[in-house]
C-alpha cells in the first residue's frame, strides 16, 4: 500500500501560456505498478472491509478490456482472496490483454450477455449471486461504491497539503472517483474549490443521479461541481484519428501518457475549453490522472492504437 502522496507536476503547453493558465497533474498513475490511479483510491477501503470480514471470496463486474477487473484481480491476489468477474462479452475475449493477466492473477471470469450484464444494480439479480456464492464480497462495476467515497476523498486532502488551486479535473465513467472528490472537497459543507468531471461515454448525463446518490449518504452538498457531458468523442472507448494525434502530441509535450479512454478524454476536454475561452486568466488548475494505462495494450491489440506512438505494456505469460 503506497504511504506517501501521489506527486504533482508542472506542466506546461503553449495553450496554458496563451489562455494565462497554471496546469498542474496530479499522478495517481504512479501510486502503484498495476492497482493505478482511481482504482487504488476506491479499492483502498473495499479492501479493508474484505480482509477485516470473514468473506470466502469477493465478486466484480466489468467489461472485457476493463482496468477495474484488472486492478481488482491483482489486488485479490495480493490480499489472497478468491475472486470472480462477471464480464460483459463473448468466452473469446478470455485471453485478451486485460483478460489474460486478470486470469493469470487467479480471476475466474464468467462471461454474460449483455441481457444479463444489464442486471447488475438489480437488488433481484444481486440476491440470486449471493445464493450462489455465499458469504462473497459483490463490489459494483468500476468500483464505485460507498466505501470509494473516502479513499478518494483523500486525493483532495493530498491535494491541500500539496498546492493552492481553483479547479480540479477528472474523467468520469461511473461516477465514483467524481462522487469521492466532491466529497473531499465538501468541508463543513462548503465546497474549496471547482471540480469538473468530463464524462467518457455518451448520454451520461443519468450519471447527475448516481453521483448525488453516492453523496447523499454523507448529507453533503456541494454548489461547484459540474458534469460535462459533451466531451466524450463518439462514445466510450472512441475517438477519432485527429483525436488520438492531438493526445500524442500533447504527451510528447509534456513527458506524461494520457491514454484515449479516460486520462486522454479530459486532456482533449481541457483543450477545448481552453480554446473556448472557458477558463479564467490566472486560473490553477489540476487535473487528476486516473491511471488506466494497462488499458492501452487492448488498444493495440485491437489495431485501436499504433504502437509505435503508445508505450506497450507487457503481456500476461501464455
Ligand atoms: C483509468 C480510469 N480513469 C477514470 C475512470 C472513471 O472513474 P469512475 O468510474 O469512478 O467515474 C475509470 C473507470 O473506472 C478508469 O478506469
Amino acid at each position: 500500500m503506497p504511504k506517501a502522496l501521489s506527486k504533482l507536476d508542472n506542466i506546461y503547453h503553449p495553450l496554458f501560456e496563451k489562455h494565462k493558465v497554471q496546469v498542474q497533474v496530479k499522478r495517481d498513475d504512479l501510486m502503484h505498478g498495476i492497482i493505478s490511479g482511481n482504482k487504488w483510491r476506491k479499492l483502498k477501503y473495499n479492501l479493508k472491509q474484505l480482509k477485516t470480514k470473514q468473506y470466502q471470496g469477493a465478486i466484480t463486474f466489468g467489461g472485457s478490456y476493463s482496468n477495474h477487473i484488472h486492478a481488482f484481480a491483482y489486488a485479490c491476489k495480493q490480499a489472497d482472496i478468491p475472486c470472480i468477474g462477471i464480464i460483459r462479452g463473448e468466452e473469446r475475449y478470455a485471453s485478451n490483454f486485460t483478460l489474460a493477466w486478470a486470469r493469470h492473477w487467479g480471476m475466474q471470469c464468467h462471461f454474460v450477455d449483455r441481457k444479463t450484464y444489464r442486471r447488475r444494480f438489480e437488488t433481484e439479480f444481486l440476491s440470486e449471486l449471493s445464493r450462489q456464492y455465499p458469504q462473497h464480497f459483490i463490489i459494483p462495476e468500476g468500483g464505485s461504491n460507498a466505501l470509494a467515497i473516502p479513499g478518494v476523498a483523500e486525493v483532495i486532502t493530498e491535494l491541500n497539503k500539496q498546492t493552492v488551486f481553483d479547479t480540479l479535473i477528472t474523467p468520469v465513467g461511473s461516477g465514483g472517483t467524481l462522487a469521492g472528490l466532491i466529497s473531499g472537497d465538501s468541508v463543513a459543507n462548503e465546497q474549496q474549490h471547482k471540480i469538473l468531471g468530463v464524462a467518457v461515454l455518451k448520454q451520461a448525463e443519468y450519471l447527475m443521479d448516481e453521483i448525488k446518490n453516492l453523496l447523499t449518504p454523507q448529507g453533503l452538498t456541494h454548489a461547484d461541481w459540474h458534469l460535462l457531458t459533451k466531451y466524450h468523442r463518439g462514445g466510450y472507448a472512441k475517438f477519432s484519428q485527429a483525436d488520438a494525434e492531438r493526445l500524442i502530441a500533447f504527451n510528447q509535450q509534456t513527458g506524461i501518457i494520457f491514454e484515449p479512454v479516460y486520462s486522454g478524454k479530459m486532456i482533449l476536454a481541457l483543450l477545448d475549453l481552453l480554446e473556448q475561452g472557458y477558463f479564467k486568466a490566472h486560473e490553477r488548475i489540476v487535473l487528476l490522472h486516473t491511471g488506466g494505462l494497462q488499458g492501452l495494450g487492448g488498444m493495440i491489440e485491437q489495431a485501436k492504437l499504433n504502437e509505435k506512438d503508445w508505450p506497450i505494456p507487457p503481456k500476461a505469460p501464455a
